[in-house]
């Protein structure tokens, strides 16, 4: 299907999809979210695709849901539409590793956004921030619940109640972002980590995303055991025995993710 409100490119086992709604700064409407989980979906089933870029423009990743499309709606819409959960649910049902590569403003949405991928690479000019409060709405889509977890109870109230910016330094040295890089290489960076990725195990990848995201989900004792009991079933596997005996043999390993 031919999208409008997004770009994909798949090359070399990377799907790179590209949030474009220019004129909006890329705001997270009901089209643009339907497509998006539509190609991440498509780029989970397809057996080429090992790692997934979700990216914006220069300016913006997305500056947050669309108001002009939620500005008019009332409880009854809102609540009977279930506004943007269809979208976190399908995200978050993604096996295949997601990488937020973002620039410019990741607010409101956008910023939920990029917290539901795996992780986020920060060009230095990127802007997070969660200010909903300025528009009489509390964030909705992971952003008092995610940020949270990722940066702490103060900061994440500081974010939640005065509607501040955080700049790409302070979203590192906070743990929302993995790592920052100059803006005219974000894309660079974002796909040599993604082709990092594409050349492990995608079996063992997947594994691995299911594990970590374990964590958020459950006790630290029955996330253990979960992790535990993965690590035993590598075992079972033609990858870890490929892995193992290429370290001993001092070459480099053959994934066949089997
Ligand atoms: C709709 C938006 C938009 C948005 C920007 N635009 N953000 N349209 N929804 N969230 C539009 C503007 O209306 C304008 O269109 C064009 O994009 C350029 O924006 P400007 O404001 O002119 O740009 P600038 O002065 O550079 O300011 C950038 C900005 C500002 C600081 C990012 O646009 C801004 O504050 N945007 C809103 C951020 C926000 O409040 N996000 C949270 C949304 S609520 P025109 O047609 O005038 O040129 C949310 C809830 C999520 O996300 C809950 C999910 C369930």
């Amino acid at each position: 299907m031919a999208f409008e409100t997004i770009n994909v490119d798949v090359d070399d086992h990377i799907a790179l999809i590209r949030l474009n709604r220019p004129d909006a700064l890329n705001a997270l409407n009901t089209q643009l979210l339907k497509e998006l989980c539509q190609a991440l979906e498509e780029a989970d089933a397809n057996e080429k695709v090992r790692c997934i870029i979700v990216t914006g423009s220069d300016k913006a990743f997305a500056a947050g849901a669309d108001i002009k499309e939620m500005s008019g709606m009332g409880f009854g819409d809102v609540f009977t539409i279930n506004l943007f959960a269809d979208a976190n649910d399908r995200i978050t049902k993604i096996r295949k590793p997601i990488i937020a590569a973002v620039s410019g403003y990741a607010l409101g949405g956008g910023c939920e956004l990029a917290m539901a991928c795996d992780f986020i690479i920060a060009a230095d000019t990127a802007k997070f921030g969660q200010p909903e409060i300025n528009l009489g709405v509390i964030a909705g889509l992971g952003g008092t619940q995610r940020l949270t977890r990722f940066v702490g109870k103060s900061k994440s109230m500081d974010m939640n109640l005065t509607g501040r910016f955080m700049t790409a330094e302070e979203a590192e040295r906070s743990g929302l972002v993995s790592r920052v890089v100059p803006a005219k290489k974000l894309i660079e960076e974002a796909t040599n980590v993604a082709q990092k990725i594409a050349e492990k195990s995608m079996m063992t990848v997947m594994a691995a995303k299911e594990a970590v995201n374990r964590s958020y989900e459950t006790t630290l004792s029955e996330g253990l055991l979960f992790e535990r009991r993965v690590f035993h079933s590598m075992f079972a596997t033609e990858d870890q025995k490929e892995g193992m005996t290429a370290f001993l043999e001092k070459r480099q390993a053959q994934f066949r993710d089997k």
